[in-house]
């Protein structure tokens, strides 16, 4: 087992006039499960290769423990690989599909056996050694290629977006195998995937990505709870963060003619336009004459426990769509108008112009 550094870490293609990751400074720790999430094309998977020794270092480098493996080749980065296109070999049934790398490598026949009974056990593959690829569901067939990284007990797993062949219910079901699996292999995994659900259910720390650039790197929680800019607010949480322009206003910010609060360190730092960002939970519905923000109902989405209600409200003259998390009990109708608040500590402010976030 080991830790990942990526210190500096540049890929810049041939051609390209801007890197696609650009300094990545990135600490997995020994035994984490660290994914990395971002929109498509954001370097994700460039990252994850960089790792690999697949892709090259452009600029920066690259740790493996102690070990600088910039310029290791792939075969000597004891690194095992989960890609979304896992091809298993059609006419080998499961067990040598496992232990097709280790015959490779050279491991004598018992021992090959020995570790693909032991990943078989781990993954409920059991059953199906004998049978062909075609012969399983993709839930099983995923599972085989699990099977193949974990037989080679490797210092580091790298998978890329391996869940995106299944259909959505398998995924949510295999995630939490997989994220279990790990825990009890302890091995440092690095995990790709646009999904922010799936990063953030998985992951002991996520790193968000956008255009290249690391944006922030923390436990599932502290993103949600203090996203370091405007991009991560609105990336991390479903349905998003609502994210509306205000102005500074005494002892808070102005929306449209309606005054939040925010605490007296965060008004300090408000010099100019402002982004304010409340999460759907987060709002409060209040009566008019408490003087809440008026919003529009639009759409209402009953989930039982609680409803995601949809509405327009005004802003300045522009119309701007706002999300509120309701009770059940407490759900209004399409059509209706209600007037909403939000208390300060649950009022993100964000930096107009930089999209830096200003609360405390
Ligand atoms: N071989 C290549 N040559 C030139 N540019 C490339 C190459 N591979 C990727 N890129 C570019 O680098 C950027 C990052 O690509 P990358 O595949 O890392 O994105 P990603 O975050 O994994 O996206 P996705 O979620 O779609 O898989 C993109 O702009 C892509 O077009
Ligand atoms: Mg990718």
């Amino acid at each position: 087992m080991a830790s990942v550094s990526y210190r500096g870490a540049e890929r810049l293609y041939p051609g390209g006039d801007r890197p696609a990751v650009a300094d990545l400074n990135l600490e997995v720790e020994d035994g984490e499960f660290m994914v990395l999430v971002g929109p498509s094309g954001c370097g994700k998977s460039t990252s994850l290769r960089m790792l690999a020794g697949l892709e090259e270092v452009t600029g920066g480098r690259i740790l493996i423990g102690d070990h600088d493996v910039t310029d290791v080749p792939p075969k000597e980065r004891d690194i095992a690989m989960v890609f979304q296109n896992y091809a298993l070999y059609p006419h080998m049934n499961v067990a040598d599909n496992m232990a097709f790398a280790l015959k490779l490598a050279g491991v004598g026949k018992e021992e090959r056996m020995a570790r693909v009974r032991e990943a078989a056990k781990l993954l409920d593959l059991e059953p199906y050694l004998e049978r062909k690829p075609k012969a399983l569901s993709g839930g099983q067939r995923q599972r085989v290629a699990m099977g193949r990284a974990i037989v080679r007990h490797p210092q580091v797993f790298c998978m890329d977006e391996p869940l995106s062949n299944l259909d959505a219910k398998l995924r949510v079901s295999t995630r939490t195998q997989i994220a279990a699996l790990q825990q009890r292999l302890g091995i440092t995994t690095l995990y790709v995937t646009h999904d922010q659900v799936e990063a953030m259910t998985m992951g002991d720390r996520v790193a968000v990505m956008k255009d290249g650039v690391l944006q922030q790197v923390d436990s599932p929680l502290r993103l949600y709870e203090r996203p370091t800019n405007v991009f991560v607010a609105g990336f991390i949480g479903s349905p998003a963060m609502n994210l509306l322009s205000a102005k500074p206003g005494d002892g808070g910010v102005v929306i449209d003619n309606h005054l939040l609060p925010v605490d007296r360190a965060t008004a300090s730092k408000i010099d100019g336009d402002v982004t304010v960002g409340i999460r759907p939970e987060a709002w409060r519905m209040v009566s008019e004459s408490e003087g809440g923000l008026p919003v529009r109902v639009t759409v209402v989405e009953e989930l039982g426990a609680d409803a995601y209600v949809y509405g327009q409200c005004d802003l300045d003259g522009v119309p701007g769509q706002v999300v509120i998390r309701a009770a059940a009990g407490r759900v209004p109708h399409k059509g209706e108008t209600v007037h909403v608040t939000s208390d300060p500590d649950r009022v993100h402010v964000f930096d107009g112009g930089s999209g830096r976030r200003l609360s405390t």
